[in-house]
């Protein structure tokens, strides 16, 4: 039986998001706004217009589309703006706690200064209504020593970022291609992370953990191919930051019906709830959970561990998830 209030609880209960890609929460209301901001011309005519065109056949299409709605960021005050509201929504749906993604490369390439952007959403962070940090991504299309270029670019603001992450179209950019750059990161102390298994397959997910030695996959969904995997990030108890909706949207499965979040649950394996890019992929955390919870049999012991399962796969001090995880105890043992 299910829970009469499972929704609601879902909605209510504190939370952390790890999986978020800063620039996929441009609205295409602040995209516009920004664009007459800074007198930049959009290939797109109207709001409705840009909306319309984010329907998505792979991640490649999407990309395409997420790289031209950044293009409108040029000033700090503009990747602030973008990032304020990012942290208010969250909020909003019981975000306690968010890691970042920035992608600095998107930007450098177009001649805006790295401190530009990393400054901004800095401030942004500093200023909350939640906590918030920071992981830079280097963009796996392009080369290593590009990714290796940009890390020496970001190393002034090392107090800045927490860690360092892989992303940008993942098929035929495998993770040990960033072999160096990783070891290099992992030398100086950084978290790391990357995307691997949300198209590409299992293989990607051990060089990942085996050569770059990320601390959590994101996405990772297709982990499940080998069972041997399955088993290993069980045992390691290695997080998976999962995300529906764009899963759905990016066509990873056909409906979420399908998804097989409830399998890597079931599995034992450290799964989370994200929202990827919220703005591109139809929701922010709640419209994820909600969206799953109601295609799947998920139920409230599963709730409780999607939420757990966030913060302890968060990068905060020990302290700060202890008292995150004792709300949520709290908050569960009081229903
Ligand atoms: N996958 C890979 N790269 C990305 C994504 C994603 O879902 N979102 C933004 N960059
Ligand atoms: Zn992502």
């Amino acid at each position: 039986m299910q829970h009469p209030q499972l929704k609601s609880i879902v909605q209510e209960m504190p939370k952390a998001e790890l999986h978020i890609h800063i620039e996929g929460s441009l609205e295409p209301e602040l995209i516009f706004e920004l664009a007459q901001r800074n007198g930049v011309t959009l290939a797109y005519p109207s709001v409705d217009k840009l909306r319309a065109a984010y329907a998505f056949d792979n991640l490649q299409s999407f990309l395409d589309i997420y790289y031209a709605g950044a293009s409108v960021l040029l000033t700090e005050q503009d990747f602030y703006d973008m990032t304020a509201a990012y942290l208010r929504r969250a909020a909003a749906d019981n975000v306690r706690h968010a890691e970042l993604f920035f992608d600095p490369q998107t930007h450098t390439d177009r001649g805006v200064p790295f401190a530009t952007a990393i400054d901004g959403i800095w401030r942004a962070c500093q200023d909350g209504p939640i906590s918030a940090t920071i992981i830079m991504c280097f963009l796996r299309h392009l080369s290593e020593e590009a990714a290796l270029a940009t890390l020496d670019e970001a190393l002034p603001h090392r107090d800045k970022f927490i860690g360092v992450g892989l992303d940008s179209s993942e098929l035929g950019h495998p993770p040990e291609k960033f072999a160096r750059v990783f070891a290099r990161c992992r030398e100086l102390g950084l978290h790391l992370v990357a995307h691997a298994g949300e198209e590409g397959p299992p293989a990607y997910i051990e060089t990942a953990l085996d050569v770059l030695q990320v601390e959590r996959i994101d996405h990772g969904v297709r982990c499940l191919d080998s069972a041997a995997l399955t088993a290993r990030l069980a045992r390691e108890q290695i997080a998976l930051t999962v995300c529906p909706l764009s899963n759905i949207k990016l066509r990873v499965f056909d409906h979420m019906g399908q998804h097989n979040l409830l399998e890597l649950l079931d599995a034992g394996l450290a799964a989370t709830i994200n929202s990827d890019d919220p703005a591109y992929f139809g929701g922010y955390m709640n419209d994820n959970f909600l969206a799953a919870f109601d295609a799947l049999p998920l139920g409230l012991s599963h709730a409780h561990r999607l939420a757990r399962n966030s913060f302890v796969a968060s990068f905060l001090p020990e302290a700060a998830k202890q008292a995150h995880l004792a709300e949520l105890d709290a908050y569960f043992a009081a229903l």
